[in-house]
Parts: C-alpha cells; sequence; structure tokens
C-alpha cells in the first residue's frame, strides 16, 4: 500500500468510527429523552420532548447517512460517551436530575460539534451534518435547563437542580477526559 492510500484508509476509518461515535450518543441521547417522556406528564413537556425525540433521532440518522455515503455501515459502539457516563452516574429516576443529566450530556454533544467543525480539513457534507446538527441544541439545551429549574423550585428544592448539573459536569469531565486520551489513539492524525 502506498504511503497516500494508508493515509486515505487511515482517514476513511477515523470518519466512519467518528461518525458512529457521534450516532451512538445521539440514540443514546434518544433513549433519555423517551425516559423523560414517560415521567413528565404535563402538556408543554409531552409537546417539547416529542419535538425534541423526534430530532434526536434524526441526527442519528444524519450520522448513518453520511456513514453510508462512505460505503460504510456504523460501527456497533459498546463504550461510548453514554455508555460511561451511564456506569458511573447510573439512571437517574428523579425527573430533576434526569433533566440535569440531559442538559450535561446535551452540552457535552454541542460542545464537540462546534470544536470539530473548527477543524481543518473536515469534508462538505460534514460540516453540514454537523451544522445541522449543532443547530437544534440549543433550544434542547434551553428549554430542559428551564424545566429542571422549574421543578426544583415548585418541589420547594431550588438547590437540587443546581447540585445535580455539578455533579454530572464533574462526572462528564472524566469521561472526556477517558474519550480524549481514546481518540488520540485511534486517530494520531487529527488536528
Ligand atoms: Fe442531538
Ligand atoms: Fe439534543
Amino acid at each position: 500500500m502506498s504511503a497516500a492510500t494508508e493515509d486515505r484508509s487511515k482517514s476513511f476509518q477515523y470518519e466512519v468510527l467518528a461518525y458512529s461515535y457521534y450516532r451512538d450518543a445521539e440514540l443514546r441521547g434518544s433513549n433519555l429523552i423517551y425516559r423523560l417522556l414517560r415521567i413528565l406528564p404535563d402538556d408543554e413537556s409531552q409537546i417539547l420532548l416529542s419535538e425534541h425525540l423526534a430530532d434526536e433521532t434524526r441526527h442519528a440518522w444524519l450520522w448513518t447517512e453520511r456513514i453510508k455515503e462512505l460505503g460504510a455501515a456504523p460501527v456497533p459502539i459498546t463504550d461510548g460517551y453514554q455508555v460511561r457516563i451511564g456506569k458511573r452516574a447510573g439512571l437517574p429516576r428523579h425527573p430533576v436530575d434526569l433533566l440535569a443529566l440531559t442538559v450535561v450530556v446535551e452540552q457535552r454533544a454541542l460542545k464537540r460539534y462546534v470544536e470539530h467543525l473548527k477543524r481543518d480539513d473536515v469534508p462538505e457534507r460534514t460540516q453540514e451534518v454537523l451544522r445541522a446538527v449543532s443547530k437544534d441544541e440549543g433550544w434542547h439545551i434551553d428549554w430542559v435547563r428551564k424545566k429542571g429549574r422549574d421543578i426544583a423550585i415548585e418541589q420547594g428544592d431550588p438547590e437540587r437542580f443546581e447540585e445535580a448539573l455539578e455533579r454530572y459536569r464533574m462526572i462528564d469531565r472524566e469521561v472526556w477526559a477517558e474519550l480524549e486520551d481514546l481518540e488520540s489513539v485511534w486517530a494520531p492524525a487529527v488536528n
């Protein structure tokens, strides 16, 4: 294999794997939203969560479509961001905690996408997908954060939401450090 061919195949493998990680995070994120749908019965939540869930599953599809365009199939991911978060944080049962966890994972997703967009040599189509998915994350974060705060206040425990955010942010930082180490192994050429 020539050096140029080897380089191309390395970047192809990197793309398929990176998009598979994104896809996995979107699918598992959808699962959080689905759980919220079952525990937040009020009209506003039911409407917003339905749209939110539709967005997340569409994001998963956009990454799947991008992988398909490369002539590949999604790689099964068993050690991604959400799995690592779940192992440390468990699956919160209280709505305020679940909303706080959702804010933290959404913020991480947005950060990953924005940082990816800043790299050199991002293929045009990938830029399109990154922009499309990032566009929705803003309203997701805003409404979930507001809902978490409102419920905590209603329940007479206004600190609960901020405390939960702090707890999950700590876990997020640990998990992110692990994933960055992992990415530096399988994507040595990423700039
Ligand atoms: Fe998303
Ligand atoms: Fe989102």
